[in-house]
């Protein structure tokens, strides 16, 4: 019942300004998120790396209201980029980008996205990465898949996310399970209606199941994006039957959630990413992460009463 409180909260400038102020915040936002700076993320990074990890690298922010803001965050992975080349990094990190933090949902905002997201792409490229579109709330992704289209006419290695929640997913799973296409599923992070997404949560897993197998039976790179043991077994599985190799999928989890879990893939030979957030504007992503899970707002309840 409170997930969804909470995800409403998300949305709340109030609520930015209550916990962003609170005291113990920052303890517990030190889990999900790696650090406020480039120079923070960067040790984590090649740690990942010595520890046979990869990591998917998010600067967090979202639903910027200015033109002036996309810009900043398009220079903020441009910088990131530069930051990788220098360390020869590039091979073990790839991006992960948030739309509307590059102006999605401004006037005009489809182009603006657009415009803002392809250097970074052009950028990801030049040094041997690539970069994955998330997916956020279902009345953005008509335009999100869409600028995947495009971007792939010129960098087919471009990423993006579906989310099992969704009505719509097992169609895209279908049109999107081409060869030489990267998809992560998750489950999927946002509050949403009932006219268009599963409500409960068995539904929501099998469906990711289903969602699965259309991605391991197809001609792409599935991506697995979930700390749930029953659908990583069952990813196994899948796997297994449609003939792939452990190089022809991954695994990915967030960074601060089941970090014995990644290391015991990694280990099994498996491609493991952590998706690593870091940043200033973490409050979203800070919020999404309460919501997945009641016992972590028991601690930042806690957190903030004891300081
Ligand atoms: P589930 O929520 O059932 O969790 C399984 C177990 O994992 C829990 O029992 C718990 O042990 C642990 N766990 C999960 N979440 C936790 C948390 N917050 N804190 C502590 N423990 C936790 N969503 C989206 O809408 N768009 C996107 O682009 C992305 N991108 C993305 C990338 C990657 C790499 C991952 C792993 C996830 C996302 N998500 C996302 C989030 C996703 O939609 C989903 O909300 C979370 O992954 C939680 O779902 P699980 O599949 O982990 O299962």
């Amino acid at each position: 019942m409170l997930g969804p409180v909470i995800l409403a909260a998300s949305r709340s400038d109030q609520m930015r300004r209550f916990v962003s102020a609170a005291p113990g915040t920052k303890q517990v936002v030190d889990r999900f998120i790696a650090g406020e700076t480039v120079d923070q993320v960067v040790p984590i990074i090649t740690d990942a790396a010595d520890k046979g990890l990869e990591v998917t690298l998010d600067v967090v922010g979202e639903d910027i209201t200015t033109p002036e803001q996309a810009a900043a965050a398009r220079d903020a992975y441009l910088e990131l980029i530069e930051r990788l080349k220098d360390l020869g990094l590039g091979a073990k990190a790839e991006m992960s980008v948030k739309l509307s933090m590059f102006g999605q949902a401004l006037e005009g905002g489809h182009e603006l996205a657009l415009a803002n997201v392809r250097p970074v792409v052009i950028a990801a490229a030049a040094i041997g990465t690539t970069v994955t579109l998330d997916a956020e709330d279902h009345t953005t992704l008509d335009s999100m898949f869409a600028i995947h289209e495009e971007l792939r006419k010129d960098f087919p290695q471009t990423g993006c996310v579906i989310q099992s929640y969704l009505f719509r997913t097992e169609e895209d799973a279908r049109r999107l399970a081409a060869a030489g296409s990267r998809v992560r599923i998750v489950k999927g992070a946002y509050k949403e209606p009932a006219e268009v997404a599963y409500q409960d949560k068995a539904e929501i897993d099998k469906a990711y199941v289903r969602i699965m197998r259309i991605l391991m039976e197809g001609d792409g790179y599935p991506m697995i994006g979930s700390h749930d043991p029953r659908l990583i077994s069952i990813a196994q599985e899948l796997a297994h039957r449609a003939g792939r190799k452990l190089d022809e999928y991954e695994f990915q989890m967030l960074y601060g959630i089941r970090s014995d879990e990644h290391l015991r893939l990694a280990a099994e030979g498996h491609r493991m990413r952590v998706y690593t957030a870091y940043g200033t504007d973490w409050y979203g992503y800070f919020m999404r992460r309460l919501a997945e899970k009641p016992a972590n707002l028991l601690f930042f309840a806690r957190s903030i009463l004891t300081k």
